[in-house]
């Protein structure tokens, strides 16, 4: 019997639902052609859903997928409402409630007149980067104190603990094997300034021990962002916290060609996992048909590859290329004159002809 997958999808806000429109056709196209069904929930939760019914998340709607086999999430945020409430609910909802500890970021230069480093080509900028996606900042242990008073304290911790550093540093050096590029995997964090970070050092030190084939590497969050600027071709695969992750990754999707091409999968192995473009839901580009629907098309792709559909995904990542490399498309700017339905069909039309005349 032809197998087929249970996608939960979530288009969200802003440019969200243009975009994940070309994701899934995207994803549909490939199911065709590689002979598996979809099945596919479409959930309405973002901006509009809260302003007619108040509600942001519920928890019934984080259970109906988890037992799905995955999720497509286009982009959530609205400058309607308080910063950060859509955010918060619904994408730390879902990575904390599902426990999707992984974030894996690629960053991959599809041609080099995307990236604005002079000089440099696709076969300097391909890494991985793996962001902790649990913990930190992000865990939500903080609040006020004597809120809205001129004696008003703040507070919100940096969590880490033993389990989820270690976990997601294991799932960073398995990538790096698997890669079997550089064999290298560098550490990035702030353990000179943040004392609590020698927990990230020592985890790295131990569990690296068990990969004697993969170098280990080290950089401050501060310098790291300098090496990826002056010396992209030092990266392979890389293990960072949550935040510090957060904002390597927007200077990664830059020197990509911008956040209209970059892709993230929040993942835990084994288990239903989320797939998203990096970028937000840019609300004075929605509805316009001018937002590139390439990170959505990526977030298909690996979307596929948690599948066990590493074949269907690589098609359309050979799809993207070819589009970047045939100059069909020279930029993912929503000034690059070729719309985000045009985009997704040129990509189709790729993939199409790839099955039709494979290489
Ligand atoms: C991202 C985004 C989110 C994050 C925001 C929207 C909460 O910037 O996925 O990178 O900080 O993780
Ligand atoms: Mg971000």
């Amino acid at each position: 019997m032809a197998k087929s997958y249970r996608i939960a999808i979530l288009p969200g806000d802003g440019i969200g639902p243009e975009v994940t429109r070309e994701g899934v056709e995207t994803l549909r196209l490939v199911a065709g052609i590689r002979g598996f069904s979809l099945e596919l929930t479409t959930y309405p939760f973002g901006a509009d859903h809260y302003m007619k019914t108040k509600e942001t998340f519920p928890p019934s709607a984080l259970e109906e997928m988890r037992g799905q086999d995955a999720i497509l999430l286009g982009a959530i945020g609205d400058p309607r409402l308080p910063v950060g409430l859509l955010e918060r609910a619904i994408i730390s909802g879902i990575r904390f409630g599902l426990d999707l500890y992984v974030n894996l970021r690629p960053i991959k230069l599809f041609a080099a007149d995307l990236c604005p480093l002079k000089g440099k080509g696709p076969e300097h900028i391909d890494m991985m980067v793996v962001r902790e996606n649990t913990e930190d900042v992000y865990a939500g242990i903080g609040g006020f104190l004597k809120k809205g008073t001129p004696d008003e304290v703040a507070v919100q911790e940096m969590i880490f603990t033993r389990k989820g550093v270690e976990r997601v540093i294991r799932y960073a050096f398995d990538l790096a094997r698997r890669r079997a590029k550089a064999r290298k995997l560098t550490l990035v964090d702030k353990a000179n300034a943040v004392g609590a970070m020698d927990l990230w050092t020592r985890a790295f030190a131990e569990v690296g021990s068990e990969y004697p084939d993969i170098a280990r590497e080290h950089a401050y969050i501060d310098a790291a962002c300098m090496w990826m600027v002056k010396d992209p071709e030092s990266f392979d695969t890389i293990v960072v916290s949550n935040m510090f992750g957060d904002i390597l990754t927007d200077l990664g999707a830059a020197l990509q060609g911008g956040m209209g091409v970059a892709a993230s999968g929040n993942i835990h192995p084994g288990r239903v996992s989320m797939f998203e473009p990096i970028h937000g839901s840019a609300p004075k580009h929605a509805g316009k048909n001018v937002a590139s629907p390439i990170g959505s098309i990526l977030a298909a792709q690996l979307l596929l590859d948690h599948l066990g559909e590493q074949e269907g995904g690589g098609l359309i990542e050979e799809s993207v290329a070819e589009l970047f490399a045939t100059r069909q498309l020279r930029s993912v700017g929503t000034d690059s004159g070729v719309g985000t339905r045009e985009q997704g069909e040129l990509i189709r039309g790729a993939l199409r002809k790839r099955v039709a005349t494979p290489t």
